[in-house]
C-alpha cells in the first residue's frame, strides 16, 4: 500500500487572517501528470482510508473527488479554521501554532508519488485585497499588511479559493514537478450522522469538534484514483482514527 499526501503545500503562502468565525483553505491535487513521474504505469488507487489533519485551529476537513475532468483526476482538501482567539495572522508551517492542511490517503497497490498538495497564486490574492505586489515574495508580505475585519476575511477566502493554485507533486525519490490548477465548485454534501464514539477513549479529541463530511456524488467514467470514497473496508483501520472517517458506507 501507499501513503498520499494531500491538501494546501506547507508554506506561509498558506495563511489564515485572526479573528475569522469561518475562514475555508484549499489545496488541489491533479494527477494528470502521475504517469510522467512514477516511472511506470500507475494502476487505479484503490482507496480504503484516509487521515486528516490540521493543527489548533482547524475546524473541519473534507476531501473532494472531480472525476469529469479531461485530464484525470483532481482531489480537493478543504479546511476550514476558527480564529476568533487570535490577533495575529496564522500562516502555514510546522509548529503546532501554524497551519497545515492536510489529508492522507491509503491506497493500494502502491506507486511512487508521495505527495500532491496545491497552493494558490499569492501575489494575485494580495492584489485582490488591494495590496501592491508584483511577485510571490512581496505577495506574502503584503498579506501581512491587510487590515483584517470581516469584510476583507470574506474577501481573502474568496480570493485564495479563486486564485490560480500550483500544484507540486513529489515521489519517493524527491522528483518534483509543479503543475497549475484551479478550484472548482463544491457540491452539496450528503449529509450523514456522526458515528457514535461516545464510548471510546478517544471521545476527548471529539471536543475539538471535527466534522464528519460526505462526499459529494461522483460522475463514474474509469479514472486514476477509483472508488476514493465511499470506503469499505473500516474494519481493518485502528480504533483511534475510526472518528476521522464518516459512516457514509
Ligand atoms: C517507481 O519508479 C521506478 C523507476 O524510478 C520504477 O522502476 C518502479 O516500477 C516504480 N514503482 C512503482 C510501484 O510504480
Ligand atoms: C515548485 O514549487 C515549489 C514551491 O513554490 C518550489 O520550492 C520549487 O522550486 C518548484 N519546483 C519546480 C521544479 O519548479
Amino acid at each position: 500500500m501507499g501513503v498520499l499526501q494531500t491538501g494546501v503545500f506547507i508554506f506561509p503562502i498558506h495563511f489564515i487572517p485572526p479573528g475569522a468565525e469561518s475562514f475555508k483553505s484549499y489545496g488541489i491535487c491533479n494527477t494528470s501528470h502521475f504517469e510522467e513521474m512514477n516511472g511506470a504505469p500507475v494502476p487505479d488507487m484503490h482507496v480504503f482510508g484516509y487521515l486528516l489533519h490540521t493543527h489548533l485551529a482547524g475546524r473541519g476537513v473534507r476531501g473532494v473527488l472531480y472525476r469529469n475532468g479531461e485530464q484525470g483526476d483532481e482531489f480537493l482538501v478543504e479546511c476550514r479554521y476558527q480564529t476568533l482567539d487570535r490577533t495575529e495572522i496564522t500562516f502555514g508551517g510546522l509548529s503546532t501554532l501554524n497551519e497545515m492542511c492536510l489529508a492522507f490517503i491509503f491506497y493500494y497497490p502502491r506507486n511512487n508519488i508521495s505527495s500532491c498538495m496545491g497552493y494558490p497564486n499569492i501575489q494575485q490574492v494580495a492584489n485582490e485585497l488591494g495590496q501592491e505586489a508584483s511577485d510571490a515574495i512581496e505577495g506574502m508580505t503584503a498579506i501581512d499588511l491587510v487590515e483584517w475585519n470581516n469584510e476583507t476575511i470574506k474577501k481573502a477566502e474568496k480570493a485564495c479559493k479563486e486564485a490560480d493554485q500550483t500544484v507540486v507533486i513529489k515521489t519517493i525519490d524527491e522528483l518534483v514537478r509543479n503543475e497549475t490548477g484551479f478550484i472548482r465548485e463544491i457540491a452539496d454534501n450528503i449529509q450523514v450522522p456522526c458515528k457514535d464514539i461516545s464510548r471510546t477513549r478517544i471521545a476527548s479529541q471529539a471536543k475539538r469538534n471535527f466534522e464528519h463530511q460526505a462526499f459529494p456524488p461522483m460522475t463514474s467514467k474509469a479514472h486514476k484514483i477509483k472508488g476514493i470514497f465511499p470506503l469499505p473496508t473500516l474494519l481493518f483501520i485502528p480504533l483511534g482514527f475510526t472518528w476521522l472517517f464518516t459512516s457514509s458506507m
